[in-house]
């Protein structure tokens, strides 16, 4: 049989390759490298090491594109954020990994489906839901539910009976997903709580304190509550993201120090850094202030809510998520404009923002004069507004 397995070049799913030959009949295992951005080192020699490993072949596809364009935009534009702060940089890339893998997989009509996700977390839902939602047709396995080993030294000691080389060493501390959008850290000092993080915590962004004492302004161009250019310049959604985050990570800008509840019911704690993204969402978020009226915003933030639980769950392929951002396709149409935002110690700062299609009427707003309003309406609109208040308060006087 063969199987295609999701492959990263880390310790983890180097051991998955052998494991599975040993105990899926001999069978002939294929890996597959999705390119999402994440660090370049991790894709130098991954083709070597997964041959050597025992792969009968190594693909690697480039999604950097298409993982913002159709992954991270269209959830930006319904501004989810899990429990109110995590922007879903794992949860975002799983389903479109797995999408590419079971596409290699259906062309070379393989059997079988496999992960290096652990039985503890989110990723192995999001992995198999996509799975199935795809071809359902196909087996999967994930080594983490069956095999005995248990420890990372124990995965090198697999390896080093094989004569199986690896660059892993013991000392891994800290379990960490990175792409184009994020880098999170979990594990290490980071499970308890009660630990504050360290510099070894953070891997991309300058800790705010290490940051330039002097403010910089960036220039974000937003159409259809989508980011088009930065500092004028139009660029392709992964261009803008790349220009945004090198400019989020040397602000300190982006990072997040959480605990979150994993949909298998664990707690969990973990520092997610995502600087170029919280540019955005900044950029977006100030354009919207402009643009929506007071229902549309509020749609807007439920439609965000709802967003942020399906991404998590992993249900991309699923017709509420499809239904959702029809919505917020719809209320992102006159979202257009432009937001300078000023990157300074850990903030990112909306600071200027304009539209074509903004509601903000400074002759309504003002303080000072104005013609176009009069205050006596304010009296009868506030009389009948509590009106219910007025008699359930002339009713308790009885
Ligand atoms: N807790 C985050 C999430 O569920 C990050 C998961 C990181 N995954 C990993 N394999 N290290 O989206
Ligand atoms: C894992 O368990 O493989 C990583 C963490 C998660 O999926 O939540």
């Amino acid at each position: 049989s063969k199987i295609v397995l999701a492959y990263s070049g880390g310790l983890d799913t180097s051991a998955i390759i052998p494991w599975l030959k040993e105990n899926y009949g001999d069978c002939e295992v294929i890996a597959f490298v999705a390119d999402i951005g994440q660090e370049r080192e991790d894709l130098v020699g991954v083709e070597e090491k997964a041959l050597r490993s025992g792969a009968s072949a190594c693909y690697i596809a480039d999604l950097r594109e298409e993982f913002i364009k159709d992954y991270v935009y269209p959830v930006l534009k319904t501004g989810a954020l899990y429990e109110g702060t995590y922007l879903l940089g794992t949860s975002m890339a799983r389903p479109l990994i797995a999408k590419a893998q079971v596409e290699l997989a259906l062309k070379l009509g393989a059997d079988a489906l496999c992960h290096g996700a652990t039985g503890k977390g989110n990723d192995q839902v999001r992995f198999e839901t996509t799975y199935t939602a795809l071809a359902p047709q196909l087996k999967v396995v994930a080594p983490w539910r069956e095999w005995d080993l248990r420890s990372r030294e124990a995965l090198l000691d697999y390896l080093k009976v094989r004569d199986i080389p690896t660059t892993a060493s013991l000392e891994k501390i800290y379990s960490r997903d990175a792409n184009a959008w994020h880098i999170s850290t979990e594990g290490g000092v980071l499970e308890s709580p009660w630990n504050a993080s360290n510099q070894d915590c953070w891997v991309w962004t300058n800790s705010p304190e290490d940051a330039p004492n002097e403010s910089e302004l960036v220039t974000v161009g937003v159409e259809n509550g989508e980011v088009v250019a930065v500092n004028g310049k139009k660029m392709s959604p992964f261009a803008c993201l790349e220009a945004l985050n090198v400019l989020g990570a040397k602000h300190g800008v982006g990072r997040i120090d959480i605990v979150e509840n994993r949909l298998v019911g664990i707690k969990s704690r973990g520092c997610y850094e995502t600087p170029g993204g919280t540019i955005m969402m900044a950029a977006l978020r100030g354009v919207e202030q402009l643009v929506l009226d007071r229902d549309c915003f509020k749609w807007r933030e439920q439609l965000g809510q709802e967003m942020s639980y399906v991404v998590y769950d992993g249900r991309w392929f699923a017709p509420l998520r499809e239904s959702i951002q029809a919505a917020a396709d719809s209320i992102a149409k006159d979202v257009n404009g432009e937001v300078v935002i000023k990157l300074y110690k850990g903030q990112a700062t909306a600071i200027q923002k304009k539209s074509g299609n903004s509601l903000y009427n400074e002759e309504f707003a003002t303080f000072g004069e104005d013609d176009v309003y009069d205050h006596s309406h304010a009296g009868g609109f506030i009389r009948l507004f509590s009106l219910s208040s007025r008699i359930r308060a002339l009713n308790e006087k009885k």
